[in-house]
């Protein structure tokens, strides 16, 4: 099982290959956004990794980080938890202004992904 560390949170044994935002929320149990609902729309569920950022991404999730001129950040809905990972969490429910975190994230990455090499300026 890989395991998730939430820095400031802690350290959790997350099934492979559970979406991250599902880990952050369900096995950390913290108030991550994730305001679109995990479809890489929104960018509020940007995690900054630690250690262990992937190598791969979505195209789904390079064209948003790229709109939006963000670097530095992931997006926990469009990864999945197959190895040991750090994260800082950044974007929490709290503080935010929103009413909630945003509805439920599927089960699976939406859209359907389709894999990339993370570019080297995306981090
Ligand atoms: S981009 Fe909206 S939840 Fe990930």
């Amino acid at each position: 099982m890989p395991k998730l560390t939430v820095e400031g949170v802690g350290q959790f044994d997350v099934p492979q290959g559970k979406r991250l935002v599902l880990a952050l929320t369900q096995d950390a149990g913290i108030d991550q956004l994730h305001a679109c609902g995990g479809h890489a729309r929104c960018t509020t569920c940007r995690v900054e990794f630690i250690e262990g950022e992937p190598e791969r991404m979505t195209v789904a999730e390079r064209e948003v980080l790229s709109a939006r001129g963000l670097t530095g950040v992931r997006l926990s809905c469009q990864i999945t938890c197959d190895h040991d990972m750090t994260v800082r969490a950044i974007s929490r429910l709290e503080g935010s202004g929103r009413k909630d975190a945003g509805s439920e994230p599927a089960e699976e990455i939406e859209p359907p992904p389709e894999w990339i090499d993370k570019p080297s300026s995306a981090s």
